[in-house]
């Protein structure tokens, strides 16, 4: 009827088991304000600790940010300190709060090419955390999808040349096994702000039949609402994973 307001139907809730988020527009937000690009980093990792908590209150169980890839070497090495230098003193600063906080914090990615000391920091972070029932939180560091796989094929084909397995047992569920997440289930969510509309190599695998968030806002203008709507837009699809 005409005048009367249109009633919207309420979507209910549902938040995704497993949860990917790629960090992205911190060096945009930065050049907005005439700021260098670093600026973009500090603010970002500030709202990286927001969102964690928040996705930690919301029931997210898994929790994976793209914090640097694989590629991200090709940045200014400037810039390239300033990304390592913020996840120092992240790693420095959250020891103690992961003490009250009941976050599983994990690393994925190649550590070999890291600096001693955050390797160091990034084995007391999982090692005083394991124990957490709470959220887990991946941070994909030097990490990249094809990397990922390419280092689980080549695991199983060391245990192939060792005798361990035959080249006829290896099926998905082992070479899944074989990646770092190996023990965690499928991503059910991609969320990227900053209006870019990639995947950029992130858990290429896991990631087969997640549904994918792209919205407008750079990353260190995320707030908790944007996470709020982006879940409410995955209430709304319809995931059929190959069937009808
Ligand atoms: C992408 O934005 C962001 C990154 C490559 C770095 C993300 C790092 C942080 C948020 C801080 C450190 C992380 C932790 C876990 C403490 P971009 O630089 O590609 O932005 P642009 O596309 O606007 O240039």
């Amino acid at each position: 009827m005409f005048g009367r307001k249109k009633k919207v139907a309420a979507v209910p809730r549902k938040i995704p088991v497993n949860l990917g988020i790629i960090m992205d527009g911190n060096g945009r937000w930065a050049k907005k304000r005439g700021l260098p690009r670093q600026a973009g980093h500090v603010t970002g990792a500030q709202v990286f600790r927001k969102i964690t908590k928040y996705c930690q209150k919301c029931g997210v169980q898994y929790l994976t940010v793209y914090a640097f890839s694989t590629e991200n070497w090709r940045r200014p090495q400037e810039e390239v300190d300033a990304i390592m230098n913020l996840l120092r003193q992240y790693l420095k600063e959250s020891l103690a709060d992961f003490q009250q906080e009941n976050i599983r914090t994990r690393f994925i990615g190649d550590r070999t090419a890291l600096d001693e000391d955050i390797r160091l920091l990034m084995e007391e972070a999982e090692r005083t955390t394991a124990h957490k029932d709470g959220m887990t939180l991946n941070i994909a560091l030097n990490y990249g999808g094809q990397q990922e796989i390419t280092a689980a094929a080549r695991k199983l084909a060391e245990k192939v040349a060792a005798g361990e397995i035959s080249p006829s047992a290896i099926d998905e569920a082992m070479l899944e096994g074989a990646l770092y997440t190996e023990d965690q289930p499928p991503v059910d969510l991609i969320l990227r702000p900053s209006g870019e509309y990639r995947l950029s190599n992130f858990l290429i695998w896991q990631s087969a039949y997640a549904e994918y968030v792209f919205m407008d806002v750079l990353w260190p203008d995320f707030k908790e609402a944007d996470l709020d709507r982006a879940f409410e837009e995955y209430a709304r699809r319809d995931r059929r994973f190959g069937g009808v």
